[in-house]
């Protein structure tokens, strides 16, 4: 018995080994495994510092028709950013995430972006898990709503609208503070 328990042992291992192998590529999941839908409102300010000897957001591309006379940002220019998302509007507030991303001037008469950005978030248990917006910003509207079309971590199947509020800007630097409220659904 003594001998025959490690061969024993080695078939199962063995057999495991090649169940393993054997590749599903779709099942079905029970209900039991769906967990209730949540809704949560996040609440943050979003800081987009252009001029400053450590800028949050910089300019890659512009079209060599844009021109800096009305808006250091004009139509046909694109901005990659990686703007600090605060608790308060003061720029040594509390920081609970970063906007990645970039936004481009789409529009070509008054201010309008195409914002493509993810929230990164690393408060609390929202450490680690993203928010992704597409959507459109006149940055010049009193309130600016952006779709959320999705999230990772405790945000995974996120689906969800922000709202953008500019708190503070400089015509000149293009410098601004925004205000975001931001409610998604997810599991
Ligand atoms: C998943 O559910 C569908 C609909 O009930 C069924 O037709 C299908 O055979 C199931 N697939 C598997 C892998 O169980
Ligand atoms: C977030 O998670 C990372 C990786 O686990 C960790 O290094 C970092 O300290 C955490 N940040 C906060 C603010 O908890
Ligand atoms: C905007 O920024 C410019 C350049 O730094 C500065 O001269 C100006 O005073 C600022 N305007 C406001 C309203 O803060």
């Amino acid at each position: 018995m003594a001998k025959t328990t490690p061969t024993l042992i080695a078939i199962l291992l063995f057999s495991l080994l090649i169940l393993g192998k054997s590749h599903t590529f779709s099942r079905n999941l029970s209900q039991k495994e769906l967990k209730r839908e949540k809704l949560t409102h996040l609440h943050f300010y979003f800081h987009d510092i252009l001029s400053s000897n450590h800028p949050t957001a910089v300019q890659v591309i512009k079209a060599a028709s844009t021109t800096y006379s009305t808006s250091p940002i004009g139509f046909g220019s694109v901005v990659v950013m990686d703007d600090p998302l605060t608790l308060g509007p003061e720029p040594n507030s509390k920081e609970v995430g970063r906007a990645q991303g970039i936004y481009t001037a789409a529009q070509r008469i008054v201010p309008g972006l195409l914002m493509v950005l993810n929230f990164a978030f690393t408060e609390g248990k929202y450490n680690g898990s993203s928010l992704s917006v597409l959507g459109r910003n006149t940055v010049l509207s009193a309130v600016r709503e952006m779709p959320v079309i999705g999230g990772s971590g405790i945000f995974r199947f996120s689906r969800g609208y922000a709202l953008a509020r500019t708190y503070w800007s400089n015509v000149t630097t293009g410098n601004a503070v925004v205000e975001y409220n931001v409610y998604v659904f997810h599991y």
